[in-house]
């Protein structure tokens, strides 16, 4: 089966990473047309999968804008639309990543008569998208043959919007678990980075309000005093007021000798060995999460706020601790309860390494959703 892939982002987010994943098996089948140049771009040439950058310029809209916003991108989006639909007519399906290419690949789809397939990777509530734009993902989606949904918070969430269930089939995504497995000197990059003898709590994700990086600088306080921070990712989305407010946060608590700001890194394996615990910390409902099962993966006690998809990933207390989102103090409690009993810390990680391994397969996914792709789109190959 021939695959349009379409995302709107050149940057590589989870669901670009997972895009980069499902793409690779559909290598020599595919073309995967980006909105927009970015590091993405150059990630999916490394694995030789063909990409086209489609769009002179970004779309303007964001997840909680309203109508009028979408109305002006107007102009932008309909010679992207025709775009599409004229490439498309070489493949089998259009298969939307994000909720933009949503938009634009059900109505090239329409244009071209060509399938389509809607990998969801976000919830579609309140908490994250206007009303209005969820009404669209959900219109759009409803008439795609396959929705792929990342979890079944996501499902869910897509259903209570008005989704059509009968769409929709669940496909966690997956790993390759022995890259994460093996031991790693991290030795010089610990001291490189000044973090001898310190217990290092890391926290994964992009520098945005809702994966509430702010709520572990709050808990630090809470914290023993050996207890250091590093937090790895950048503002992807131009959330550059909230890097802001985490600096003044640092200053106004007093971390700075305790709190490492890295950037975007692409060494996370390495960065997450060298945590005693990895914490997540989103305040609005986390869709999927792999940096919840990395950190599993790698071996870490692993503690995450307990809301959207966190729960299907972690196991309280058996393969890792569920806090409440937006509550420092359990978090402070709990990164310390790792602290205090680092051998039942260990033992909680080893479970949910052996269990993370068996249950987020990359060729488990693969193989889910090439056999959700034929069943679902059989009648239109050509
Ligand atoms: N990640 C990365 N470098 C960073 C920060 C994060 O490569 O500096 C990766 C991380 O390992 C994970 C992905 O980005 O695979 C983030 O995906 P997740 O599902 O956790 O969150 P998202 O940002 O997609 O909401
Ligand atoms: C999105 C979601 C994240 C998920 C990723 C991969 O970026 O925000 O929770 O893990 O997609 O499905």
């Amino acid at each position: 089966m021939r695959l349009l892939f379409l995302d709107q982002t050149g940057k590589s987010g989870g669901a670009e990473l997972c895009l980069l994943d499902v793409a690779t098996a559909y290598q020599n089948l595919c073309l995967v047309g980006l909105f927009e140049d970015g590091d993405f771009r150059q990630r999916l040439e490394e694995r030789k999968i063909p990409v086209q950058v489609l769009a002179e310029k970004a779309i303007a809209v964001r997840k909680s804008s309203g109508a009028i916003a979408g109305l002006f991108s107007l102009s932008q989006l309909l010679p992207l639309i025709t775009r599409v639909a004229n490439l498309s007519r070489q493949y089998d399906a259009i298969y939307a990543n994000t909720q933009k290419a949503l938009v634009v690949g059900a109505s090239a789809s329409f244009l071209s008569r060509r399938s389509l397939v809607y990998h969801l990777h976000d919830i579609l509530s309140p908490d994250h998208f206007s009303q209005i734009n969820r009404r669209l993902a959900v219109l759009m989606a409803n008439r795609a043959k396959l929705v792929i949904a990342n979890s079944q918070a996501s499902r869910a969430a897509f259903i209570e919007a008005g989704g059509n269930p009968e769409l929709v089939e669940v496909v966690y995504n997956g790993f390759e678990p022995d890259q994460y497995a093996a031991e790693i000197d991290v030795s010089e990059l610990q001291s490189s980075l000044g973090l001898e003898g310190r217990f290092v709590v890391g926290h994964f994700s992009r520098l945005s309000p809702w994966k509430g990086q702010h709520v572990l600088l709050e808990a630090l306080q809470y914290c023993d005093q050996t207890v250091s921070a590093i937090f790895v990712g950048d503002a992807l989305f131009g959330e550059q007021e909230y890097v802001e407010q985490l600096q003044q946060q640092v200053e106004r608590l007093g971390l700075h000798d305790r709190v490492k700001f890295l950037g975007f890194r692409t060494d996370v394996i390495p960065l997450m060995k060298l945590c005693k615990v990895v914490a997540h910390t989103s305040i609005a409902a986390e869709p999927f999460g792999r940096v919840i099962v990395e950190s599993m993966l790698c071996g870490k006690p692993t503690i995450a706020a307990k809301a959207g998809a966190a729960p299907e990933l972690i196991d309280h207390d058996v393969t890792g601790w569920l806090t409440l989102p937006d509550d420092s103090k359990e978090l402070a409690t709990t990164i310390e309860h790792c602290r205090q009993f680092p051998t039942e810390a260990s033992k909680v990680a080893a479970v949910a390494q052996q269990q993370a391994r068996q249950k987020f397969q990359l060729a488990e996914t693969n193989a889910q959703i090439h056999q959700h792709l034929h069943s679902r789109l059989a009648k239109s190959f050509r």
